[in-house]
């Protein structure tokens, strides 16, 4: 299928303008948008979509929810950037607010979620050092098969996925690996008495929405504290009210030793990540040692603190708990051939496409698309549905209509 030709010239023009001056690391969906509103975008041409992917998982909130872009347009007039050179009269107060929000001694701003994982993996070796005793250079971080934490050398090096590592090597030394959802593997690897610290998310978004056996997290927590490892909760993608809870964490009441949150901690308006801890831990890392120009900026910090009060005020957790189980019971009711499996949890969801060309998941999101509803495969035959939080339940029975449509285009 032409992947371009629903498309006007006024669009074609765009995509001609990123082919020729734009690195090709991205295999976008062929639509140009140009404004978004709620649940809402909306193309060069003027049509409307459904945003079933959210910014990756950034945009809970909605597209430029007004009381967001209000604190963002009055902060930016004021003051956007001081460096932690000096201080800023935000920054305090957002930290006071996020620990007390999550309940940690404190927080370590960054920016993009990538860097959360980065700065993590450093206070997890700091503590391994300096805590729990580990011989010099020789701490350990393992890591969940399937995980995806981003682009740096250091995520790569943790991957199990060809098309993020190969080639870019050498790796980073002291990374370890054992398969999601297997406590008995873990275990294994907990009694190498180097091992500082299990990096992993609650639910791997990337590989597709795998969501661990109930007490998986559970039994993490009950591992790490016997075996003295730090229990380091990835929720870039799960957190935020995401699945239904405020972290994917809250399912099991568990509390990690290390949280990185990012993405939907701007309501998709600004790279923002945060690393919250507790002070044995956070302490290990002192005046000089790690930063970033642009970590803690006043205009993060007031954008980040209104978007996690948006979060609360306007129930999202609850609302996506809700608009969850509709969407997977309808998309159930749809009975089609084409979906193998559905599974999600709050307003996190795959759909696996059952056929036997590997090619006809991006296939249906072209369809999907035509429809009026954007989304995008990943890992080959899996399609997340992944609305924002706002998404209410006449707006998700006529999207779940537009999937029904658009799978009825496919051949079985
Ligand atoms: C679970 C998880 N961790 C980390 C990241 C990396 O975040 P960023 O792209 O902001 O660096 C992602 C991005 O998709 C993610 O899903």
């Amino acid at each position: 299928m032409n992947h371009t030709n629903a498309l006007s010239d006024a669009a074609l023009k765009y995509l001609a303008l990123e082919d020729q001056f734009g690195a090709h690391n991205y295999h976008p969906i062929p639509v140009v948008i140009e404004k978004g509103e709620g649940v809402f975008l909306y193309d060069v041409d003027g049509k409307k979509y459904y945003d079933f992917l959210s910014g990756y998982s950034a945009v809970n909130q909605g597209h430029c929810h007004p009381a967001i872009i209000k604190t963002l347009q009055e902060q930016a007039s004021k003051l956007t950037l001081t460096s932690r050179a000096f201080h800023n009269n935000l920054l305090g107060e957002y930290e006071k607010y996020i620990t007390s929000y999550f309940g940690y001694d404190k927080v370590l701003p960054m920016n993009t979620g990538v860097e959360g994982g980065e700065t993590a993996i450093k206070l997890a070796r700091r503590w391994g050092y300096n805590i729990k005793g580990i011989p010099e250079n020789q701490a350990k971080i393992v890591f969940a098969e399937g995980n995806f934490w981003g682009r740096t050398l250091a995520a790569i090096s943790s991957s199990t996925d060809p098309s993020s590592y190969q080639g870019f090597g050498p790796y980073m030394p002291g990374f370890g690996l054992v398969p999601y959802d297997d406590l008995i593997a873990l275990e294994k690897a907990f009694q190498d008495n180097t091992v500082a610290a299990f990096m992993v998310e609650p639910i791997q978004g990337e590989a597709g929405v795998v969501i661990p056996a109930d007490g998986y997290l559970k039994g993490v927590r009950d591992l790490c504290n016997h075996y003295n490892v730090l229990f380091i909760a990835d929720e870039i993608q799960t957190g935020l009210a995401r699945t239904g809870k405020m972290l994917a964490c809250d399912h099991e009441n568990v509390r990690p030793d290390i949280l990185i949150l990012g993405k939907a901690l701007s309501g998709g308006t600004l790279p923002i990540s945060a690393v919250l801890a507790d002070n044995e831990i956070m302490m290990q890392i002192k005046a000089g040692e790690h930063g970033s120009t642009y970590g803690g900026n006043p205009l993060a910090c007031a954008v980040a603190m209104k978007s996690l009060e948006i979060l609360k005020s306007e129930k999202m957790a609850e609302n996506a708990e809700a608009m969850g189980k509709l969407l997977r019971s309808e998309l159930a009711k749809l009975n089609s051939p084409l979906i193998k499996l559905i599974r999600g949890r709050g307003l996190l969801n795959a759909i696996l496409i059952n056929h036997k060309d590997p090619e006809v998941s991006w296939e249906l999101c072209l369809h999907l698309r035509d429809q009026g509803l954007l989304a995008k495969p990943t890992h080959g035959d899996k399609i997340r549905f992944a609305p924002p939080l706002t998404i209410n339940e006449a707006q998700i029975l006529e999207s779940v209509k537009m999937i029904d449509a658009a799978l009825k285009k496919l051949s079985v």
